[in-house]
This record gives C-alpha cells, sequence and structure tokens, in this order.
C-alpha cells in the first residue's frame, strides 16, 4: 500500500477521455461464431457487444483519440506532457513501445513515453506511478493511457474467452494540486504464483513464434475463468476497503465506485461486500465488454462528461486481471463540472464515436 507521505506535493486528474472504435459486435454475432448464445452472456456476464479495432487501427490510433480528448478538457498542450504512461497488453508493435508511437502521433515531443504491462490494473498502476512522478515534484504533466486492442489476441473459436472482449482508450492527465484533494490512496499488488490463470502462451523469449505456436494458436488468450472470479471479488474488495481507510473514509461514503468491467456478477459481488447501493457503482460493461486496462478510464471519462462527478465527490476504483495483478485508488475529485461540460460539448457526447 503507497499512501501519500507527508511532504510530498497533491496529486489530481484534470482532464480525461475516452474512443472506442465504431465496429460493433453483438452476442449474436458470435453466436454465430461459436456454440453461445445472446441469453447465456447476459446471464453470466451482463455483456450484450462490444466494439472491435478496424483492421488499419492500432492501439496507438485509439490511444490518440482518447489522449487529445484528455488533453482538450485539461487544457494542456501535447508539447507541455513530461512523461506518457501506456498502460495495454495490446500494444501495436513490441519495439517501438506503443508509447513512443503515439507520443510521435500526438506530437508529445518533450515527453519520455514507455509501456506498462498489467493487464487490467495496468490504469491504476499509471495513477501510481504518475502521481509519484508529480508528487515527488520531478514531473508537472502526464499522460496515463490504457488502450487495448484484444480482438488482435481473442481465438474467435474459443466461447471461453471471446465473448469478453473488447476494444477501446481510454486517458487521464496529471496534474499537481493542493493537499487534501485529489488522489489519497493506491494500493497495488502481483502475485506470479497466478500467471497461468490468465495468459497468451506464445510470443517472446520464453516461447517464440513458430509455425508451431501459430499452429497450436498460442497466441491466443488462454483463461481458467473460475479460478479468477472468486480472486477478483476478494481482491477487489480489500483493495478499496484498503484505500478508503487511508483517506480517512467508510466504504459507505464512497459517492462513486467504477469497477474494473469484466464480469456483472464479480462487480455485483464486490458492491454488495462493501455495502455500496447500485446507483453508486457505475457500470457500461453491457455496451463495451471487458477493455482491460482501459476498462476504468473510459467508465471514468463516462461519468466525468455526463456530469456524474463534481469536485468534493469520494471516487474509488478497482481493478484486476492478469499477472495477476490488482489495486485500487481513493480520490477526492476536482475537475470543475464546467469544463466537464465544455469538453462533452465540444467533443460530442460519450456514446459519440470517430471512425
Ligand atoms: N457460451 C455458452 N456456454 C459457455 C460459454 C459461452 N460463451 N463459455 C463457457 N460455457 C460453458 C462452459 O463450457 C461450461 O460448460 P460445462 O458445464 O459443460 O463444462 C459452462 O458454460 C459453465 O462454465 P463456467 O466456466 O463454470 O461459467 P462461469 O459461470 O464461471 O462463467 C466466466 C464463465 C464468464 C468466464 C466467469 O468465470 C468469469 O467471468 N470469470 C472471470 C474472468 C475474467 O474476469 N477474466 C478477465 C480477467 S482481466 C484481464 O486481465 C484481461
Amino acid at each position: 500500500m503507497t499512501r501519500r507521505p507527508d511532504g510530498i506535493r497533491g496529486v489530481t486528474i484534470t482532464g480525461t477521455g475516452m474512443y472506442v472504435p465504431e465496429r460493433v459486435l453483438t452476442n449474436h454475432d458470435l453466436a454465430k461464431l461459436v456454440d453461445t448464445s445472446d441469453e447465456w452472456i447476459v446471464e453470466r456476464t451482463g455483456i450484450r457487444e462490444r466494439r472491435i479495432a478496424a483492421p488499419d487501427q492500432a492501439s496507438s490510433d485509439l490511444a490518440l483519440v482518447a489522449c487529445q480528448r484528455a488533453l482538450d478538457m485539461a487544457q494542456v498542450q501535447a508539447r507541455d506532457i513530461d512523461h506518457i504512461i501506456v498502460a495495454t497488453t495490446t500494444p501495436d508493435r513490441i519495439l517501438p513501445s506503443c508509447a513512443c508511437t503515439l507520443q510521435q502521433k500526438l506530437g508529445a515531443s518533450r515527453a519520455a513515453a514507455y509501456d506498462m504491462f498489467a493487464a487490467c490494473t495496468g490504469f491504476i498502476f499509471g495513477l501510481g506511478l504518475g502521481r509519484g512522478l508529480i508528487g515527488s515534484g520531478l514531473t508537472e504533466n502526464v499522460l496515463v493511457v490504457g488502450v487495448e486492442t484484444l480482438s488482435r489476441i481473442v481465438d474467435y473459436t474459443d466461447r471461453n474467452t471471446c465473448v469478453l472482449f473488447g476494444d477501446g482508450a481510454g486517458a487521464a492527465v496529471l496534474q499537481a494540486c493542493e493537499n487534501g484533494v485529489g488522489l489519497h490512496a493506491i494500493d497495488m499488488h502481483s502475485d506470479g504464483e497466478l500467471g497461468e490463470v490468465l495468459e497468451v502462451p506464445a510470443g517472446i523469449s520464453s516461447n517464440p513464434a513458430s509455425d508451431r505456436t501459430v499452429a497450436g494458436r498460442e497466441h491466443f488468450i488462454r483463461m481458467q475463468g473460475k479460478k479468477l472470479f472468486p480472486f477478483a471479488v476478494r481482491n477487489m474488495k480489500r483493495a478499496t476497503q484498503l484505500c478508503a481507510e487511508a483517506a480517512g473514509w467508510s466504504p459507505a461514503e464512497i459517492d462513486l465506485f467504477i469497477p474494473h468491467q469484466a464480469n456483472l456478477r464479480i462487480i455485483d459481488a464486490v458492491r454488495e461486500q462493501l455495502e455500496l447501493p447500485e446507483d453508486r457503482v457505475y457500470v457500461n460493461i453491457e455496451r463495451f465488454g471487458n477493455t482491460s486496462s482501459a476498462s476504468i478510464p473510459i467508465a471514468l471519462d463516462e461519468c466525468v462528461r455526463a456530469g456524474k462527478l463534481k469536485p468534493g465527490d469520494k471516487l474509488a476504483m478497482a481493478a484486476f486481471g492478469g499477472g495477476a495483478t490488482w489495486g485500487a485508488s481513493t480520490m477526492t475529485w476536482t475537475v470543475p463540472l464546467e469544463r466537464a461540460r465544455r469538453a462533452a460539448g465540444a467533443r460530442g457526447t460519450v456514446h459519440e464515436t470517430v471512425s
């Protein structure tokens, strides 16, 4: 658990943005590919549809739009960004990093840019790192991005996984703020013992690409969903409780809880254990499925632009994912409603997409 020690600067989110590709893949579409049904998917996961990147869209293209929207809300120029942290499991390429490609597309020429691999918890980990960089006084403006083109590593012959995942991007600008508001606590954990529960077996140094790995479909996601389920509930709940305690709140005081959107039943179980009413937990899984590291920043941007967060609100976010990784964050929201509304007006509604 990393708390804010005395003597370091306050850090907050000053702008958010999201982007999802135009193409919608419904449960009915999937039922034509594998032995599944809309009823099964809705009942077991809560998902109705997900977005799929166009063939010429790479992760950096999705991230670019989300970042431009976040910078616009924060009223920060790309050239003033000091660090770009891209949380992803699906970079454009392994070399160069997705973040370097994004830096070039964005024109953020001063920024140090690098990728972070923490699966679905990547955005929370990115917030932790960004807070450290700004809080210590080393930097002023950090862009934290969660982006995925999971459709490129999903096996559309495997019904256990292909119904779950979707593509999208979300971003947040971090800057210094007065102490007492902004980010209060960030809880970050990893347990490599659980690595094989969610994996892409082939790819780089331990099992390089070959005819055998391609024939064996080893470049796609494999998951033991049943093992992940209780792990996710237990750890998202615990991490959120720890971060609430560190902020001096009881969980009941949380105004808005944004959980990683992996499965509606997981979200409901965490909500019940934290004793939060339904209207304080944000859910958009029915429209986007599990977009891994993009899931929380997409949901956050939807909330911000819809006016669900106002300065002073107590916000908690929690995630779990492959690695295994998990974590949470608590913050007192600071973006003025007027600024969020102006950004939403300038860029269209939250449901708008750019082709
Ligand atoms: N359609 C129809 N039947 C299916 C499907 C499908 N899409 N998928 C599985 N089934 C079948 C199974 O084969 C099984 O059949 P069987 O009883 O004949 O063997 C039956 O449905 C029940 O399967 P379970 O795995 O027990 O189903 P469960 O209720 O656990 O739901 C699920 C599966 C949705 C994967 C759930 O376990 C889950 O959400 N787990 C967490 C997964 C997760 O969050 N992963 C993302 C991690 S985040 C990241 O880092 C990317």
